[in-house]
């Protein structure tokens, strides 16, 4: 191809030929330039993408690696995807949940960077546990347990990860058609007649603003129907932290204690939204509203628990030590405190974000390593009323100097105010196919 001209036609705004995307993700895996793969990622970054160009971007990510036909684990087979966010363990509670009730659910998922947490970066704070699991393996876990959670396999959508690399250091990262098309080849690879995605905005999304979101989550939505996938997407609330815990250890603690019905309202709430889409979509429940009973009822019943622990088991994680919620928890702890009596107005998810990276949880740079037992356990959740001097939430840390960091950030994160604050949705819209 030639590729100079095909940069030149997206720099001046114009739309791609029929073929001429899928020459050019061939050509990125054949070893062009990055800086004529920057140069197209800018044009296309400013110039945006039709949603004819956006899906042919989408078809040829998907097939420049390892593919699964569809419905290669079942015509019950259901993906999720988080756009991620704080305290979104969401992940840990659906999979085994869903499981629990008929549906198949093979989750290849990531780790955590900046102020986001990671689900595998989470699952690794069970001792034992491994995510790094052959496809072999990933497929053998699946069709034994009705689920795995594994790293995604680098032959799957290898043309995403080297443009992806090129975005993170172009800032050509938080475009709409790009993020969709990067999204959804790797769900369209993995082969599940059905995606249930959940597309954060609020202050600790990645994609903070809701018109973006919503954007995102059409543009998705719409990739994934071209397909022939039955797609949902939930656009959940992030400008709180989901649930009390963020941070590796914490969080699975949450999650555990949700999978047996307890937990906090917010995180059991979303959780069984979610889980309701997945079950109809898969044709497990009737309708959404039957999927969330189902979904209560797995809850309560210490069904969903059970699936946890045995597909922890089949991943090589210590299954006892979780069902006795003996995970590691770093031991320097501090606490902040409110200033004035009144209504906790706002918890600043990315400000607890950020402070739970402070404290040791979270990695700035792809490499870097973390402590799993690091984070912040919020006392109180916005619209609670609160006494001055209570306790809003608890650090974990495990040196001194982590711990300052962490407090340093923290102490931004609240506003307590005379009046009780409006009832935030835990989701703002569904938007169906
Ligand atoms: N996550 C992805 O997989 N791709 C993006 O482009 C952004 C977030």
């Amino acid at each position: 191809m030639d590729i100079v001209q095909f940069i030149a036609a997206k720099r001046d705004g114009q739309e791609h030929h029929r073929g001429e995307l899928r020459e050019f993700v061939l050509a990125a895996v054949g070893g062009a330039a990055d800086y004529q793969i920057s140069a197209w990622l800018m044009a296309a970054y400013l110039r945006g993408l039709s949603e004819e160009e956006t899906v042919e971007l989408t078809g040829a990510l998907r097939d420049s690696g390892r593919t699964f036909p569809l419905g290669h684990f079942g015509p019950r087979s259901v993906d999720k995807h988080s756009t991620g966010g704080v305290g979104d363990k969401t992940s840990l509670v659906i999979v085994p949940l869903c499981a629990s009730l008929g549906a198949v659910v093979p989750k290849m998922s990531g780790r955590g960077l900046g102020f986001t947490g990671g689900t595998l970066d989470k699952l690794e704070a069970i001792p034992g546990f491994r995510s790094d699991l052959s496809v072999e393996e990933f497929e053998r876990i699946v069709s034994r347990v009705g689920a795995a959670i594994a790293a995604q396999s680098a032959d799957l959508v290898p043309a995403d990860g080297r443009l992806y690399a090129l975005r993170d250091v172009t800032a050509t990262v938080d475009s709409v058609p790009l993020i969709a098309a990067s999204v959804m080849s790797k769900k369209l690879a993995l082969g599940c007649p059905s995606v249930v995605l959940d597309v954060k905005v609020g202050s600790g999304a990645f994609m903070p603003d809701r018109e973006r979101g919503q954007a995102l989550a059409a543009a998705m939505v719409a990739i994934g129907t071209a397909e022939g996938r039955r797609m949902a997407a939930l656009l959940g609330d992030m400008s709180r932290p989901l649930g009390r815990a963020v941070g590796n250890s914490l969080e699975v603690l949450e999650a555990m204690e949700t999978l047996r019905g307890g937990g906090p309202d917010d995180l059991r709430g979303h959780c069984s939204l979610i889980a309701g889409e997945m079950l109809s979509a898969a044709g497990v429940a009737r309708s959404p509203e039957d999927g969330v009973a189902r979904a209560e009822e797995a809850l309560r019943s210490g069904r969903a628990a059970d699936k946890m622990l045995e597909l922890v088991e089949a991943q090589g994680g210590d299954a006892e030590s979780l069902a006795a919620g003996r995970l590691p928890v770093a031991s320097l702890t501090a606490a902040v405190h409110a200033d004035s009596s009144g209504f906790l107005a706002r918890v600043d998810a990315r400000a607890v974000g950020q402070a739970a990276m402070a404290l040791g949880a979270g990695r700035q740079r792809r490499d870097d390593g973390i402590d799993l037992g690091a984070g912040v356990v919020l006392r109180h959740t916005v619209g609670d009323e609160v006494q001055a001097g209570e306790p809003l939430a608890t650090l974990h840390a495990s040196t001194e100097a982590h711990l300052h960091a962490g407090l340093a950030r923290l102490l931004s994160a609240f506003s307590v105010s005379e009046a009780a604050p409006a009832a935030a949705p835990l989701v703002h819209e569904v938007i169906r196919a």
